[in-house]
């Protein structure tokens, strides 16, 4: 298990044993963190996982593909290296202690 620290919009946080080889959004969601529709259920087509990521973890993260970027540049809420989306991280040991913040909807 991979400990992850999640925020969420209310700006309560709380640890997460997440499961490596689903990604990040999916150990979100089965953390119950409601604030994460993730309505395209992962397909990297509506931006409603969007998370900013947190204490200078951004650059160990894999580099996202044109899509996922192409999406976050539309989002009013975007933040230059810090907004992913956490439906296109695959969770591994590596990322062991990232902290993410869910972002608000666009
Ligand atoms: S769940 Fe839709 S883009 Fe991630």
């Amino acid at each position: 298990m991979v400990k992850v620290s999640v925020t969420n919009l209310a700006g309560q946080t709380r640890d997460i044993d997440a499961e490596e080889g689903l990604s990040l959004m999916e150990n979100i969601r089965n953390n119950d963190f409601d604030d994460l529709a993730a309505i395209c259920g992962g397909c990297c087509s509506c931006c409603t996982c969007h998370v900013y990521v947190d204490g200078g973890d951004f650059g160990k993260l894999p580099a996202m593909e044109d899509d996922e970027h192409y999406l976050l540049e539309d989002s009013e809420h975007f933040k230059e290296g810090a907004s992913r989306l956490s439906c296109q991280i695959e969770v591994d040991g590596s990322m062991d202690g990232l902290q993410v913040t869910i972002a608000p909807e666009a």
